[in-house]
């Protein structure tokens, strides 16, 4: 048996320890605080004094969300992707027009995004916890990491930081790219916002998630495009007898994020005119060749390319500001 008297001085020093290393962890803290208070630029622990509960609680939103409809996690990667290219990643995206302004949200075909009701659930929360720090470009970035974990993609950090926009306009939608491109026309668009090509074709790798509807792929269907296989074009002209809203997945594992949509170019059956262009162009074929080849390269080169996304035009410090209510401007 261990007496009392010779665990009392093993615990004193334990105690001793403990507070050395309580002391430590608060200098770090504070040291960390100096750091992100002086530039205002993103960091991955942006949030540990003012709100370290911040990922945590989007994760767990999300989480149940896509336990209840795994189809969201598409909508959530999506919605990054058009916060982030009109305006930057400033959660333009998710304001609500008012009768004064048209917002990006309302342009034609609503962009058919979806997932805002998780972004306000997560807001609703974090203003709970720590009212006023957690910006709503931030959730809409971290949820998106969080879907693309959560159906079975990469894990990565990223960078927090981002404030809120001011400016959401209908008219700034344009500058999406559109499923009509062609190579030529993605390597401009995205080399205008500073991706390579390969970085494009990586990003364009998150079409492994959700659906594309009718409208979005009927101009292909009936004028003989050689770069369509003949059978899948009878499936689309099928999905399409159902009307413009008809949805079609991208690929056989839509609520799956894995190298399948690659595989798909392949064989002529890419979805959207501006997939199969991928594969079409000898530009960009060989990359479309080494992610169906070899999953890992596109899981590594995709989370890079989405945490360079998540940084387009960030708003920091005060550029931008803390939305209340991520629908509305304050
Ligand atoms: C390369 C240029 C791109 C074009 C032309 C494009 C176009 C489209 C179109 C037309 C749809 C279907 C919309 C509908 O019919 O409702 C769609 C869906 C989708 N896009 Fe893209 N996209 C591009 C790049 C991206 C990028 C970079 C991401 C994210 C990183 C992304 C994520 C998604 C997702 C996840 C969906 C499915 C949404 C859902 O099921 O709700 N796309 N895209
Ligand atoms: C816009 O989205 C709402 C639901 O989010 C939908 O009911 C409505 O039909 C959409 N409008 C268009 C033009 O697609
Ligand atoms: C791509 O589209 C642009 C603009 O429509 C056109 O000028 C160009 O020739 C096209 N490139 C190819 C390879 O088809």
């Amino acid at each position: 048996m261990v007496s009392k008297k010779s665990r009392s001085p093993f615990s004193f020093s334990k105690m001793v320890a403990a507070k050395f290393v309580t002391i430590f962890i608060l200098m770090e803290l504070i040291m960390r605080g100096f750091r992100f208070g002086a530039v205002d630029g993103l960091s991955m622990d942006y949030y540990i004094m003012t709100c370290p509960l911040a990922d945590i609680i989007v994760k767990n939103t999300v989480n149940s969300a896509l336990q209840n409809d795994p189809t969201l996690a598409a909508a959530l990667v999506r919605m990054h992707f058009h916060d982030c290219f009109i305006e930057g990643c400033d959660g333009s995206i998710l304001i609500d027009s008012t009768k004064d302004n048209t917002a990006e949200k309302d342009s034609p075909g609503n962009l058919s995004l979806r997932g805002y009701e998780i972004i306000d659930d997560a807001k609703e929360q974090l203003e709970q916890q720590c009212p006023g720090v957690v910006s709503c470009a931030d959730i809409v970035a971290m949820a998106s990491r969080d879907a693309v974990f959560w159906s079975g993609g990469p894990v990565y950090d990223i960078p927090k930081g981002r404030k809120d926009g001011r400016r959401s306009r209908i008219e700034d939608t344009i500058n999406l790219p559109f499923p009509t491109f062609n190579a030529s026309e993605l390597i401009r668009a995205f080399g205008q916002r500073g991706f390579t090509a390969q970085e494009m074709v990586a990003l364009s790798g998150a079409h492994t998630l959700g659906v594309a509807r009718c409208s979005s792929f009927k101009g292909r269907l009936g004028n003989g495009d050689p770069t369509l296989d003949s059978d899948f074009a009878k499936t689309l002209s099928k999905t399409c007898s159902a009307g413009d809203n008809a949805e079609q997945p991208f690929d056989a594992t839509r609520n799956t994020f894995d190298n399948l949509y690659y595989y798909t170019l392949l064989t002529k059956n890419g979805l959207l005119f501006s997939d199969q262009t991928l594969y079409g162009s000898p530009r960009t074929r060989s990359i479309v060749n080494a992610y169906a080849m070899n999953q890992a390269m596109f899981f590594f080169d995709f989370q890079q390319a989405m945490v360079k996304m998540g940084m387009l035009n960030v708003k920091e410090g005060s550029k931008g500001e803390v939305r209340g209510n991520c629908r509305k401007i304050n």
